[in-house]
């Protein structure tokens, strides 16, 4: 492939990190999704939070009827349970039984709907144990929560206090380390000994890879460029590109797109999460041509990611076109609206 081609054929990539929420909205979220990407990880922070296998299986119904609505027959949610300090060892063989793909550490406190949230790994002892044992995957929010940690150090922090001794303590647990935001994080991930066996991976939003802080307050406050984990230094969107764009296999595509409508992110206590999967493609394809590395997406965007999870590659094939796509200022959310990330603006590459 030639560093600067006009059209790219993919496997159908898929997302590894993925809220679309419940109720009204869930149904128009879910068509940007399942226009670009077969299959999504489906986050558990609901409220209340999806903590239980029954409750995933009810989750996972109300997709269904909603992608029956849609007239969607080629997308399937992969389910997660949201760890608390009281999830069991038996919940946890319950859920590799019922085919959940993954268990979601959010630290109490990090995120949106994070209040039920783990307030400490000692209390998960069994549960992690069981999961190693199992093969179940743990995707951890890594963020510290205490108030006296600057925000743009949380990470780092919690590479060194929570997730080494977590390695340590369960070298063969399988853990991603979901929408790194920094050269740590990379780094960190990048260099872990693991014998040879697929026990770290990290997934990358678009706009970590686009963006740095200074877009969260160019020319004033602008609420629909915060996230959690927050952006961070150009250095960081340096150091996160080279990882996503290196052919590495520990790397692969989580949108995290995370809906709110527009009234909550607008407000004088704005809701954190980027709403990105209208034209996601497009943003990573943009990513990646701008260090000239297009040929290395469809390892990022749709290997790497069922390699980690021991499902089979999408067979389908997808082109993206070089066919710059105005992105709307508003869309469509339930009885509001939302405004996607790059809104009024123009993203170079589109799905064709
Ligand atoms: C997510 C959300 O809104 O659910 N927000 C975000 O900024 N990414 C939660 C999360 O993944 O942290
Ligand atoms: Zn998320």
């Amino acid at each position: 492939m030639s560093n600067s081609p006009t059209k790219i054929e993919l496997t159908q990539p898929d997302d590894w990190h993925l809220h679309i929420r419940d109720g009204e909205v869930m149904k128009d979220v879910l068509a940007d999704t399942a226009r670009q990407f077969a299959r999504a990880i489906i986050m558990p922070n609901l409220k209340p939070p999806v903590t239980t296998v029954d409750l995933a299986k009810a989750y996972q119904s109300r997709i269904e009827s909603n992608l029956k609505l849609l007239g969607v027959t080629e997308f399937t949610p992969l389910m997660t349970l949201y760890l608390t300090d009281n999830t069991s060892a038996d919940e946890v063989r319950k859920a590799k039984d019922a085919g959940i793909a993954a268990f979601k550490l959010y630290p109490a406190g990090a995120t949106t709907n994070s209040d039920a949230g783990v307030s400490d790994l000692k209390h998960c002892h069994a549960a992690l144990e069981a999961m190693q044992a199992v093969g179940m995957p743990l995707l951890v929010h890594g963020e510290v929560t205490h108030a006296d940690i600057d925000i743009f150090d949380r990470e780092a922090v919690f590479i060194d206090t929570v997730l080494e001794p977590l390695r340590k303590k369960l070298p063969e647990l399988k853990i991603v380390f979901e929408h790194i935001t920094t050269k740590q994080a990379a780094h960190y991930v990048r260099d872990a000994v693991t014998g040879g066996k697929n026990t770290i991976a990290a997934t990358i939003t678009p706009q970590h890879l686009l963006m740095n802080r200074n877009a969260i307050f160019a020319g004033g406050i602008r609420p629909h460029n915060y996230c959690l984990p927050v952006l961070k230094r150009e250095e960081h969107r340096v150091a996160l590109l080279e990882a996503a764009t290196s052919g590495n296999s520990r790397f692969f595509l989580g949108t995290d797109s995370a809906p709110h409508a527009k009234g909550a992110k607008e407000a004088a206590c704005g809701c954190a999460g980027c709403y990105s999967t209208f034209n996601a493609l497009g943003l990573y394809a943009e990513a990646f041509e701008s260090v000239g590395k297009l040929d290395k997406l469809e390892g990022f965007a749709s290997f790497f990611g069922p390699d980690f999870y021991s499902l089979p590659r999408n067979s389908k094939k997808i082109t993206l076109a070089k066919q710059a796509q105005s992105i709307p200022m508003e869309l469509p959310l339930g009885d509001a609206t939302i405004v996607p990330l790059r809104a009024g603006e123009t993203i170079a590459w589109s799905l064709v």
